[in-house]
């Protein structure tokens, strides 16, 4: 498979499952997925057939025998998410495939590089391992030491292949031969461990040979036995257990495998501690070189314990897992006190720090992390709470060491190294009475695989500074699990947070497998009563599951994924479990469909309250309009009607109770009628009164706090609201405002954290203020990613990317840049299902020159902003003479026409 050669008449970026190649997948129905490639068509591309073949090995598949199968030519022009309709996959079994389609002019194009999938093991019974661990057991506040493990098993030759299928509960790194397997961290994963635990399958063919190997495998405590939440320890487990199987194929068709049992033997090493939010702690003195090896001395190694108790649903790995991004150097050192060193890394980032430094024999050094200062220049961590994030690490011998701690994270800007004696500082040939420097320290950024699909820039360099900021919030935020902050002793996966942000997400980075994935997670934590939870994995339990604005992405979650990625699949195994919520909403509202007050409301608002049974019935209405698209969809006609008419009845009760005749809606403020708006609750006869109520609040409205201060053009929403309001303005013709509130740089904006130093986007509006200094640090994250919501509007209105509902994945793209607020360039660009969408804008010389790329085998439908077609010139031609251009209209206030796959010039008068 391969990504570069563009220029081939061929598929290109095969992808199973959103994944190139997945190894140890358990989707009976994996879906397969190409880019076509049609470099002779340069306006037109587009698949009017293909023809997938499989076969069990490459050599099969190169010499035309697909032994598995051949889906035949078959009119279409589908090429996302095709489902393998072959035989009944197996276990175990890889597929290769390869795929090539037939152009506009019906003309074949050739196949594809050749790609693969692989099944891990897909029955209960496929599993022999049995679960093995340390009989150390930590407590409620502590754990114990990492338990090593590891097993000496003869091979009777060199394996023809060699699978390593391996889960924890709790964490695992594992070792064949003293080589670590794979580069995932935080394998294997975080799921609800009592419904189902991940599966890694590894291909370690290379690893194993003839004769004795070793397997090999440390435990950290994670998610399943480390602090969690803000719960504490243990809360799935009491300490970490592993199982793996090693199944090893020979050329003569025989097998063996080795598994998890009473036969492997653990110790205690180096690791004296490891917790995600504490940090790790290393004593290198402890070290036991060689012990994944088989040559070494485990006769003093106690026999593992085995768990017949553990009753996990054994599950393939879903979606991607997390792995090293990236690493930044420091941008400055700092000494504020003492032998107290502040190193900054110039980045809020979330991960960890990996060393070289210079010590004595029996030496500590402490690395404590942090996403602030204090005016001294120390480091601020109070807004941390429990997560003391602290990592130490004891030298073995005199002499240059180099570390990184393995089984935690933390969310930090700025290291704090102490503990070392002056004189070590340096390397060999350093001044060794010196001050460490920035080389010493790397900063490891960790997060899930999610590569970057979009990319967004214009001619505001504070706004290109808010993007940054976003794509970071996000890159701290998806490990895993999409989560409210990383480094407080939180980190859960808030829905609430998620819904507002997921459209976003889906724009910067390729999140379909990381959303697949935690989708589940989130049905897994359902109520029995239909309510999804406020946190997924939910470990809360808590009274407010199933409200407001939190439980609700549950609908608009799958609904985002289906929209951007074109996933139906998503949709329909959700399906029951989206009807089991909104019946969760309509027997809490009863008879009146009004729901209760309770919940978060538009949380972290700008002195702004909306009412939080209004806030409960807008979004009861919104779920329920979602799921009858959603039914309508699926072609289930009975249930769209139903809620389709369940929709209005709660629109009609919505008005009765929160909006008045004259089209003030209760509460009044912002994210009122943010919701009226944008959920279409309103009568359209009240909508250009609730835009102007709107308008007015933002221009004039005041608020609690400074009930003599107007706002002046600001914003005032939370989480809720920020999401909405550029949308809504600029659906209601106020442009403008949304302009201005992106381009305020004075509290409450987007841009006042950017003008303070932010390179994350802040929890709160004024996580720290120069008048104030930070707010309560109970509650002050300075990398929650809520606020990024006005990632979408960037995206979709400045740069002009938009989706058609109809057409989803955009299938048909909506190309529609709004210039505005004085930029004067603007350019977004998405790696979407079919290619690459790009639109970039720039005005230059009184002339608006418009470049836009709609990928092949899509289709967009292009606003232009120009008075008349006339205007408009496409590649120096009238715009009706240009090729691959039809249907002109004017509409909407701009120049509309509708367009095939290509790359066109605009140019009209600004
Ligand atoms: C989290 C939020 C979350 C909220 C709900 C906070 O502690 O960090 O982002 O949505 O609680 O109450």
């Amino acid at each position: 498979m391969s990504d570069t050669s563009e220029e081939r008449f061929a598929p290109d970026r095969l992808r199973c499952e959103y994944a190139a190649n997945p190894l140890g997948i358990d989707e009976r129905r994996p879906r397969l997925s190409w880019w076509i490639c049609d470099p002779a068509t340069p306006r037109g591309a587009a698949q009017t057939a293909y023809q997938i073949q499989a076969a069990s090995s490459d050599v099969e598949l190169a010499a035309d025998r697909s032994d598995v199968w051949d889906s035949g030519k078959v009119e279409s022009d589908q090429s996302i998410h095709v489902e393998y309709a072959g035989p009944p996959v197996q276990s175990r079994r890889r597929y290769h495939w390869r795929v090539r389609f037939w152009n506009a002019a019906g003309r074949p194009s050739e196949w594809s590089e050749p790609a693969w999938w692989e099944m891990g093991l897909l029955e209960a019974s496929d599993y022999s391992a049995r679960w093995i661990g340390a009989s150390l057991v930590g407590g409620k506040e502590i754990g114990a030491p990492a338990p090593y493990l590891r097993k000496v098993f003869a091979l009777k030759g060199k394996p023809a292949s060699a699978r390593l299928y391996v889960t924890a509960l709790g964490l695992y790194e594992a070792q064949l031969n003293g080589q670590r397997v794979g580069e995932w961290v935080f394998t294997p994963g975080w799921t609800d461990y009592r419904r189902r635990v991940m599966v890694q399958a590894y291909d370690v063919t290379a690893a194993v040979r003839k004769g004795d190997n070793a397997v090999g495998a440390i435990l950290g405590d994670g998610w399943a036995c480390g602090h969690v939440g803000p719960v504490g320890r243990q809360f799935w487990s009491d300490r970490p257990k592993l199982l793996a199987q090693l199944e090893v194929c020979y050329d003569d068709g025989t097998s063996e495998t080795i598994i998890t049992d009473e036969s492997w033997k653990t110790a205690t090493g180096p690791i004296l501690a490891n917790d995600m939010q504490k940090g790790e702690a290393y004593d290198a003195r402890l070290e036991m070189p060689g012990w994944a090896d088989r040559g070494f001395d485990d006769s003093a190694w106690q026999p593992a314990v085995v768990f017949d108790d553990v009753r996990a649903n054994l599950v393939a790995s879903v979606g991607p897992r997390v792995r090293e991004i990236q690493t930044l150097q420091p941008v400055a050192v700092t000494q504020p006190r003492g032998r107290v060193y502040v190193f900054d890394f110039g980045q809020n980032l979330v991960g960890r720090v990996r060393f070289r430094l210079r010590g004595q024999a029996g030496e500590t050094v402490q690395l404590r992390h942090a996403e602030m200062l204090n005016s001294d220049g120390t480091i601020y961590t109070d807004n941390l709470r429990e997560a003391t994030s602290t990592d130490s690490y004891t030298f073995r011998a005199d002499g240059e060491a180099e570390w990184e701690p393995r089984f935690t994270f933390h969310g930090f800007r700025y290291v704090e190294l102490s503990g070392l004696r002056g004189q070590s500082w340096g390397r060999p040939g350093h001044d060794l009475s010196g001050e460490p420097t920035r080389d010493q320290l790397t900063a490891v950024v960790l997060h899930s695989d999610t590569p970057p699909t979009g990319q967004f820039e214009c001619s505001h360099p504070l706004i290109n500074q808010l993007q940054h900021n976003i794509v970071w919030g996000q890159k701290g935020n998806f490990l895993e699990v999409p989560t409210d902050c990383p480094q407080r002793n939180e980190r859960l996966g808030w829905t609430g947070d998620i819904q507002v942000f997921v459209r976003t997400a889906c724009f910067n980075m390729d999140v379909g497998g990381f959303m697949t994935k935690w989708l589940i997670d989130l049905a897994d934590s359902q109520q029995d009563d239909g309510a999804y939870p406020i946190v997924a994995p939910d470990i809360l339990h808590s009274g407010e599951n199933g409200t407001a604005a939190w439980a609700d992405a549950g609908v608009i979650c799958p609904w985002i994924l289906y929209l951007c990625c074109g996933d139906t699949r998503v949709l329909e195994r959700h399906y029951e479990s989206m009807v089991r919520f909104v019946e969760y909403m309509r027997a809490e509202a009863g008879e009146d469909l009004i729901r209760p007050v309770r919940g978060f409301g538009d949380w972290v608002n700008a002195d702004a309250f909306t009412p939080l049974d209004m806030i409960a019935t807008a979004y009861f209405a919104h779920s329920t309009d979602l799921l009858g698209r959603i039914a309508a969809v699926l072609g289930k006609d009975d249930d769209a009607r139903k809620y389709r008419k369940l929709f209005e009845d709660i629109k009609a009760a919505f008005c009765r109770e929160f909006v008045t005749e004259t089209g003030r809606v209760f509460g009044g403020t912002q994210t009122a009628y943010i919701m009226a708006l944008r959920f279409n609750l309103l009568p359209d006869s009240l909508r250009p009164v609730a835009m102007a109520n709107l308008v007015e609040d933002i221009e004039r409205g005041r608020c609690a706090a400074w009930p003599y201060l107007s706002r002046s053009g600001h914003l005032s929403t939370g989480f809720i609201g920020c999401k909405h309001i550029n949308l809504a303005l600029t659906e209601g013709g106020r442009l403008d405002v949304a302009y201005r509130l992106l381009m305020n740089e004075d509290y409450p904006s987007w841009l006042f954290p950017v003008r303070n130093g932010a390179t994350t986007i802040w929890e709160r509006w004024d996580g720290w203020t120069p008048e104030k200094g930070f707010q309560d640090p109970s509650m002050n994250s300075f990398n929650h990613y809520a606020f990024g919501a006005i990632g979408e509007w960037m995206y979709r209105t400045v740069a002009g990317i938009d989706l058609d509902e109809g057409r989803p994945g955009y299938k048909h793209a909506i190309i529609r840049p709004r210039p505005g607020g004085g930029l004067t360039h603007a350019r977004g660009s998405l790696d979407s299902p079919y290619g690459r969408i790009e639109c970039a804008w720039r005005i230059e010389a009184g002339q608006l020159h418009m470049d836009v790329t709609v990928p092949p085998n899509a289709t967009a439908t292009i606003h232009v902003p120009a008075a008349s077609a006339k205007d408009v010139a496409e590649s120096g031609k009238p715009l009706d003479a240009a090729e691959g251009v039809s249907n002109v209209r004017f509409a909407d206030g701009a120049v509309v026409c509708e367009a095939v796959a290509g790359t066109y010039s605009f140019a009209c008068p600004a």
